[in-house]
C-alpha cells in the first residue's frame, strides 16, 4: 500500500493549539490536508480565552504550504460549533474529517466536586462534541464521506480516582461512536475513538520528564492519520496507546448463565448466577446493540 494522502480533503481539529490537536493537525496537513484548527485558548481548567496558541500553529501549517485557517470559538456553545464547521464550509466548501480533540479537566475528589467543575467538563467534552460533531454530520452525510475521531481516555474506560466528572465525560464520547457508527455506516462516514498518552501541559504534571520525552504526540498522531484517511476500514474501535505502544479495547460481554425467571431470587442470583458470569476471560467483543440482546434473547425459553 502506498502513502496516505489528505489532498482536497478538510479537517477540522478541535482544540489544535494544543498538544495533541497541534500535532494531529500537522500530521494531516504534511499529507496535504486544509486545516481548519480551533482552539479557544483558555487554561487547562477552561478559564479564559486567549487566541495566541492556535494562531501560532496556524501560522506553522502555513508555513507547510497548506491551507490552513484558525477559529477560535468555544465549542462547548452552540454557536461556536456551528461556526467551526462555518469555517470549513466558508473557506474550504467541505468538511471530511472531524477530531473532537478539545479538553480541559478540573480534578477534584468526587465530595468536592461543585456542580461548576461537573458542568465546564461536560461542555467541551460532551456537548462541545455533539455541537461541532453534529453541525459536520449533514455535510458528510451530503458527501458521502467522513471520518471522525473521539478522545477518551483510560480516566473514563478504567476509572481514576479524582476524574469522576471527566471520566464519564470522556465515556460519554465511546457512547456517540458506538451510536454514530450506525448512523454513519451507509453514508461511508466512520467513527473511531482513541484514548492517547501523551506529553502535554496536562500530563507534564503528573509523569516525571524521562517518561514525557518518551510518550511525544506524534506517536498518537499517526493512529489518528491511519483512522482520518480514506483507506481506514474500522467504525465503532477504540485504540489505546502512548510512547509508540499501540493496543484495542473492546467492551465485551461473558456468555451468560440462564435460570427460569419463575426460580429466579435475589439469593439466586447471589449465590449461583453470580459466579457463573465472573470469569472476564470467557467474555467476547459484541459489534452492536443487535448482537449484544440476541446474546441474550437465544437463551431465554419461551
Ligand atoms: P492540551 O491542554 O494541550 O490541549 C487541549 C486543548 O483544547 C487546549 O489547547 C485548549 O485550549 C483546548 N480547548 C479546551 N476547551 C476548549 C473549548 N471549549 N473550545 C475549544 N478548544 C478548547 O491537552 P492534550 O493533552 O493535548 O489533550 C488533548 C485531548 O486528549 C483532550 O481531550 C484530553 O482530555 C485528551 N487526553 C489526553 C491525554 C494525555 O495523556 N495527554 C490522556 C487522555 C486523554
Amino acid at each position: 500500500m502506498g502513502d496516505m494522502r489528505f489532498d482536497n480533503r478538510v479537517a477540522i481539529i478541535t482544540g489544535g493549539g494544543g498538544s495533541l490537536g497541534r500535532s494531529h493537525a500537522i500530521a494531516l496537513a504534511k499529507r496535504g490536508c486544509n486545516i481548519v484548527l480551533n482552539d479557544v485558548g483558555g487554561s487547562f481548567k477552561g478559564e479564559g480565552a486567549d487566541k495566541g496558541p492556535a494562531q501560532k500553529v496556524v501560522e506553522e501549517i502555513q508555513a507547510l504550504g497548506v491551507k490552513c485557517v484558525g477559529n477560535f470559538d468555544d465549542i462547548g456553545s452552540k454557536e461556536g460549533g456551528k461556526n467551526v464547521v462555518k469555517a470549513a464550509i466558508d473557506n474550504f466548501g467541505r468538511v471530511d474529517i472531524v477530531i473532537n480533540n478539545a479538553g480541559i479537566i478540573r480534578d477534584v475528589s468526587f465530595h468536592k466536586m461543585t456542580e461548576e467543575d461537573w458542568d465546564k467538563i461536560y461542555s467541551v467534552h460532551v456537548k462541545g462534541v455533539f455541537n461541532v460533531t453534529h453541525a459536520a454530520w449533514p455535510h458528510m452525510r451530503d458527501a458521502n464521506y467522513g471520518r471522525i475521531v473521539m478522545t477518551t481516555s483510560g480516566a473514563g474506560l478504567w476509572g481514576n480516582f479524582g476524574q469522576v466528572n471527566y471520566s464519564s465525560a470522556k465515556m460519554a464520547q465511546v457512547g456517540m461512536m458506538n451510536a454514530l457508527k450506525l448512523e454513519g455506516k451507509k453514508h461511508n462516514i466512520k467513527v473511531n475513538t482513541i484514548a492517547p498518552i501523551a506529553k502535554s501541559r496536562m500530563t507534564e504534571t503528573v509523569m516525571p520528564p524521562p517518561m514525557l520525552a518518551k510518550f511525544q504526540p506524534e506517536a498518537i498522531s499517526a493512529m489518528v492519520t491511519y483512522l482520518c484517511s480514506e483507506e481506514c476500514d474500522e467504525s465503532g474501535a477504540i485504540f489505546e496507546g502512548g510512547g509508540g505502544y499501540y493496543t484495542r479495547v473492546w467492551i465485551t460481554q461473558h456468555p451468560g448463565t440462564y435460570i427460569p425467571v419463575e426460580q429466579v431470587t435475589a439469593e439466586k442470583f447471589r449465590d449461583e448466577v453470580r459466579g457463573k458470569i465472573a470469569d472476564a476471560t470467557q467474555a467476547k467483543a459484541v459489534p452492536g446493540l443487535q448482537e449484544a440482546t440476541m446474546g441474550i434473547m437465544k437463551h431465554i425459553k419461551f
